[in-house]
Formats: C-alpha cells, structure tokens, sequence
C-alpha cells in the first residue's frame, strides 16, 4: 500500500482526504502544525515525539463511520499493550487509555465514500510536555514505562492489527469485534455524564452506542467520576 511521510504538514488527514489513493493508503507525519481533534478540537505534539498516522478506508455503503473510531481504538489499544506490555483500555469513543492517562486518540472523517481514520499516539514525550490541563490527563509510552520506543515499531503493530480488525469488522460488522471491545471498555460499570445525561455505563450496544442506564448514546464526550 502507498505509504506518504513528510516531515512536517498541517494535518495527515488533508494528504488523504480527497485524494484518489487506494483503500489502505497511509500517511505520515513527523509533525502537524495543525492538528485535527475531535468535535474540532487541536490536536498538539512536540516535534518527533508521536505517532501520526491517517490511514484511507472505503467501507461498504451505509455503513455507520462511528464504529470505525472503535474498529481504530481498539487496533492502537492492540497495539499499544503489545510493544509497551501495559493494559490499554477504550474510552467510547475514541480515546486510548493506560493506567487512566489518555496515550491516544482517534478521529474518523469522511469524504463520500471514503473515510480517513486518523490516529494519534503518544509516544516518546517527556511528562512535563504532556498536556497538563487536558480533561483527561495525558500520557505517553514513555511517561508510563521510562523508556523510549521506536515510533516506526510502534507504527507498524497498529497498522497490522488495524488490517485484520477492519477486514473483520468490514465482513462481519461491529459484532464480529465486540468481544474484544467490550473486554477493553474502560468506561464501563462507571458513573457518567454525557449530553446533560447521567447514570451508569453499561457497555456498548451492537451497533457501537454507549448504553448510560440502559439507554443508547449515539455520540458526545463522555465525563466520568
Ligand atoms: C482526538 O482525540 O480528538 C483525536 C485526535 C486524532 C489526532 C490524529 S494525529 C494524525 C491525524 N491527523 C490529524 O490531524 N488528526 C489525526
């Protein structure tokens, strides 16, 4: 599959968005100067210092783009525990968490019928460049572990499990991954506030919503106690 690194760009999601590669394409970044978040948020990072990947998609039609976020998360999750050796949990629905400290985040969009999931990892930051005011606190594989890690490695487990957890889900729907979701939900049996709605997560439904109390969420940020 065509792979496109540049040193620098303003966010890995625009080499990608509108173009013509084929399904698989993945680029690259060593640094964004901007950053595409969730719900238009930014997304910063020191220089050198992460993971920053998009990777185009082009589902079947009508399928929902939202279980792609989870199909992602729970590929970098994968991932992230295999090089590092630490448990790493889902926050629905895109947040990557270990030991409570979100170490990534994932962003689907889509053009069409194209979709470019877009994954950032933390990886070799030092502590105090970690986001102190994030509204989950920030981590990074080495704040967690002391050491460094090789972002190409790191890059390449999640893009081999990606691959095997999007054929999956692509052939088999939320289902055929939701096992694995749900034993990685960090959220789950916690008090939580989302969309002026609170009560307790109960797990994801079949489609890929949060169930608060019973009830399907479709989308939003979730606060938890
Ligand atoms: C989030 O947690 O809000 C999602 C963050 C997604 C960031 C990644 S970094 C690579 C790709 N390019 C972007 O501009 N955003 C995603």
């Amino acid at each position: 599959m065509p792979r496109i690194h540049v040193e620098e760009c303003e966010s890995t999601q625009l080499l990608l968005l509108d173009s013509n590669l084929p399904e698989g394409a993945v680029a690259t970044a060593d640094h964004q100067t901007g950053g595409r978040g969730r719900l238009g948020r930014v997304w910063v990072e020191t220089p050198g210092s992460s993971v920053l990947c998009s990777v185009l998609l082009r589902p079947p039609a009508g399928r929902a783009v939202a279980q792609l976020s989870l199909v992602g998360g729970l590929a970098v999750a994968e991932a992230v525990e295999g090089v590092s050796g630490l448990p790493a949990l889902i926050k629905w629905p895109n947040d990557v968490l270990v030991e409570g400290r979100k170490v990534a985040g994932v962003l689907a969009e889509q053009r069409g019928a194209a979709v470019v999931l877009g994954i950032g990892i933390n990886v070799n930051q030092a502590e105090e460049r970690l986001a102190a005011d994030a509204r989950v606190p920030a981590g990074s594989l080495r704040s967690l572990t002391g050491r460094l890690f090789d972002r190409e490695e790191v890059l390449a487990a999640f893009l081999g499990r990606l691959d095997g957890l999007y054929a999956r889900w692509r052939d088999g729907g939320l289902g055929a991954v939701h096992a694995e979701l749900t034993a990685r939900d960090f959220l789950r049996g916690r008090r939580v506030s989302v969309n002026g709605v609170e009560g307790v997560a109960d797990g994801l439904d079949p489609e890929g919503r949060l169930l608060v109390d019973g009830s399907p969420v479709e989308s939003g940020e979730v606060s938890f106690g």
